[in-house]
């Protein structure tokens, strides 16, 4: 359904950005044990085999090799009412750290030995369900692996008019929804307001501060390099960048931010959050949406948390699938920033299943540049 208001909101002619194409990255080693492991590299699959990543261990720091291994399996078969995809693109989110982690968390965490959990967007290879036939392009639940088997209905089936990887980035549910959810329907920023966002060269927060543009705030970004600082002042518009890493965040705050913050996007919590605290105006808004700061490390307190009480502040944390009914409307605002041209977005493409492991990291070393998916 939200595949034929796509192709009317973005006409095949609208300029969309190209995705990146890096060189590919291999697997360092292989772990032996549990189903066949692989003996030697193989970016690409096997006729006949479903390569799946699987959970062996809860990592404890970054994610490293022998915390998952890749198996051969048989590819499944369908059966009634069922479908055979065969992914093309694995989305790679920060929350891969959280699913692996048997933290509280908001859906339930990958046990040990099962399939690694992904987003993934593939093609129909057989179908035994009406409303889909082979060769059609579907989202799902796919999984790091190479086939899965679904319900029908519980796929959804993609426009071709755009890229297949932008259903993945600004018009999929966990990049696209999040960042119009987090920005319009929490921040609410209206024109004259300060809007900061952290995170903000990456996928949601580089969409999350144009949507703030388009709004009419003066928006502050926290990236941590100058080469993203760059990207997102002078690519994007941004009114103001700070480095989280070099800069001395309170100083520079009070400097980009000389009225006091209204809104604020939080993909990170850690240091910047509690600069951020610091600064907030009475009755001002926060989003929380991710804590990236914390996925590889224990918990931490925060502090200036008093601030929340003293300047009267709303904070929400949010899950972006809990707001589908907001996607149609998601699409529509984001459609027509990238047709006008206000809003612009990267995919960073790696190469190959088998990397796996070193793409995740590439999450909490800042070395994605967009949008990270892992061609299959
Ligand atoms: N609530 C939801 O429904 C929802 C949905 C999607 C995503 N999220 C959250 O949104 C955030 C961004 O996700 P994304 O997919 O758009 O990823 P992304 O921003 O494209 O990539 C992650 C970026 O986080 C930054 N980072 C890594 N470690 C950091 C640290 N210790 N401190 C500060 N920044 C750090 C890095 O950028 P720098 O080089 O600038 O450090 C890295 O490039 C994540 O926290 C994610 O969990 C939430």
């Amino acid at each position: 359904m939200y595949a034929s208001n796509l192709a009317r909101i973005v006409p095949q002619n609208c300029k969309l950005s190209k995705p990146r194409e890096r060189s590919q990255r291999y697997s360092r080693t292989c772990p032996q044990g549990g189903r066949r492991a692989h003996q030697s590299l193989r970016v690409y699959a096997t006729a006949g085999v479903n390569r799946q990543w699987i959970l062996k261990k809860r990592p404890e720091g970054s994610v490293h090799t022998g915390d998952l291994e890749l198996t051969d399996a048989p590819i499944p078969t369908p059966g009634d009412g069922e479908v055979l995809v065969r992914n093309t693109y694995v989305s790679i989110d920060p929350t891969h750290r959280i699913w692996m982690s048997d933290m509280p968390q908001y859906m339930p965490c990958v046990e040990l030995g099962e399939v690694m959990r992904a987003i993934t967007v593939g093609v129909v290879e057989e179908s035994n369900f009406d409303g889909l036939e082979k060769g059609d392009i579907v989202g799902g639940l796919g999984n790091c692996q190479d086939y899965y088997v679904s319900e029908g209905a519980g796929l959804d089936k993609k426009t071709t008019s755009v890229p297949v990887q932008d259903h993945l980035n600004v018009f999929g549910v966990v990049i696209g929804l999040t960042a119009f959810y987090g920005t319009m329907k929490i921040c609410q920023p209206k024109a004259g307001e300060t809007f900061v966002v952290t995170g903000a060269a990456g996928a949601v927060g580089s969409l999350a501060g144009q949507l703030a543009k388009m709004a009419g705030a003066r928006v502050i970004g926290a990236v941590g390099s100058q080469e993203k600082a760059d990207y997102i002042t002078k690519e994007l518009g941004f009114d103001g960048a700070i480095n989280y890493k070099t800069d001395d965040l309170d100083e520079k705050l009070k400097e980009l931010a000389p009225d006091g913050v209204d809104c604020f996007f939080d993909n990170t919590a850690g240091p910047m959050l509690e600069a951020v605290l610091l600064q907030l105006n009475n009755n001002s808004r926060i989003a929380l949406c991710g804590l990236i700061n914390q996925y590889n490390t224990d918990k931490v307190g925060v502090k200036n948390y008093d601030m929340l009480l003293m300047r009267r502040v709303t904070l929400r944390g949010f899950i972006c699938l809990d707001h589908i009914e907001y996607f149609g409307e998601a699409l529509e605002m984001l459609g027509a920033g990238v047709a006008e041209g206000k809003i612009k977005y990267k995919t960073d493409v790696q190469e190959g299943l088998p990397n796996y492991i070193d793409v995740v990291n590439m999450l909490f070393d800042g070395s994605n540049d967009g949008k990270l998916v892992l061609k299959v």
